[in-house]
């Protein structure tokens, strides 16, 4: 309470600029309504000013709603980005606007620092299939094989883990592990280690040994229609998420993460994309790319979307228990090696 009286109350002039910049960020052409705008403005401008005299920092993942990606973010990017921007800020507290594995991560990473994950029920399908009893009884399995585990995991489940991959670097890692082994193991998406397993020449089973999770957004897409999609819209481009079933990654034009695909529609100069992902990531492409046509193919993830404004202005204020993010000790430590090794594979010069 004393912290939210030390931000003091915004005049209307200040409401205005603040929803006059909302407006600007482009919440209008997403859809906002003038009264959501302005309710939005009162807790962005309470945010920021939080933010300022709590020394914390925003991060946002891609796929979070508009209102906070345009409204309070500091950073905006992908699972990949956002882990090595955390780690690098001087900030004392991190509100994270994404899911708890993210949140760990960062935590994992900035052991000091405080971490808020201001909705805290904001799991992922992913990271809740596979425990760590599940992957030590993997490793008994496949002794010698290294274990690669996507970065939608527990912190637990990576303590686990010799490497640590995103979408943007799994590939490049995984053949990297190929070089010096014969079988490696990755958790826990399967429809991801299909993708690695035909991009990198693998056999499933007897050379990449895939887990049996699922992101439920992405396993939903079907590749059915793509072709009629190519009919209706000629000269589209479709992209799809890495964590969509090898069908639909096969008959697209551009399949990676999402830094990857923001990149790709960047560099393109084609009229009209098609994104296969969550709903989120087609709104912040809107936004960064006004002159280029979006054909709605989306869905929502139902963990992304559970931050909103009144949960990160409360975590900042005055966070509840289940807001802060904190480790064991040890499961950090042991979680802060495959992270590590993450970061040296996929950019040796950094780490150098
Ligand atoms: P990216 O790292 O590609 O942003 O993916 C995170 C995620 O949860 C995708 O569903
Ligand atoms: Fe997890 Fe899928 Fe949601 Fe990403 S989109 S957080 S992988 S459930």
């Amino acid at each position: 309470m004393a912290a939210t009286a030390s931000v003091g109350s915004p005049t209307s002039e200040d409401l205005a600029a603040e929803a006059e910049r909302l407006f600007e960020a482009g919440l209008a052409d997403l859809g906002y309504g003038e009264g959501e705008i302005a309710r939005a403005a009162e807790l962005t401008w309470k945010i920021n000013r939080l933010k300022k005299i709590k020394n914390a920092v925003i991060p946002a993942h891609v796929y979070q709603r508009a209102e906070v990606i345009h409204g309070v973010a500091d950073f905006v990017g992908d699972s990949y980005k956002l882990s090595r921007l955390c780690a690098e800020s001087k900030a004392e507290r991190v509100v994270f606007c994404g899911v708890r594995f993210m949140a760990e991560t960062a935590k994992i990473l900035s052991p000091d620092k405080t971490v808020l994950l201001p909705a805290p029920e904001a799991g992922c399908s992913l990271a809740e299939s596979i425990t760590p009893a599940q992957v030590r009884a993997l490793k008994r399995e496949h002794p010698g094989a290294p274990v690669a585990t996507y970065i939608n995991t527990s912190a637990a489940v990576k303590a686990e883990t010799d490497v640590v991959v995103t979408s943007a670097n799994a590939e490049k890692i995984l053949s990297k592990l190929f070089s010096e082994h014969s079988k490696v193991v990755f958790i826990p998406d399967e429809l991801m280690g299909r993708n690695l397993s035909k991009a990198l020449g693998k056999k499933i089973g007897s050379e990449l040994v895939v887990w049996k999770g699922r992101c439920i957004v992405h396993e939903n897409f079907d590749s059915s229609s793509v072709a009629l999609y190519r009919r209706m819209y000629p000269g589209v481009k479709i992209l799809a998420h890495a964590e969509c079933s090898p069908g639909l990654v096969e008959s697209v034009d551009f399949v990676g993460g999402t830094g990857g695909m923001m990149d790709y529609v960047g560099r393109t100069k084609a009229r009209s994309y098609m994104l296969v992902t969550e709903c989120g990531f087609g709104d912040l492409a809107r936004s960064r790319f006004p002159g280029k046509k979006f054909i709605p193919m989306c869905r929502l993830c139902p963990y992304m979307k559970a931050t909103g404004l009144p949960e990160i202005l409360r975590s900042l204020e005055n966070p509840t228990p289940s807001q802060i993010v904190d480790l064991p000790a040890d499961i950090s430590a042991r979680a802060r090696r495959p992270l590590e090794r993450m970061f040296d594979l996929a950019e040796p010069s950094r780490s150098g």
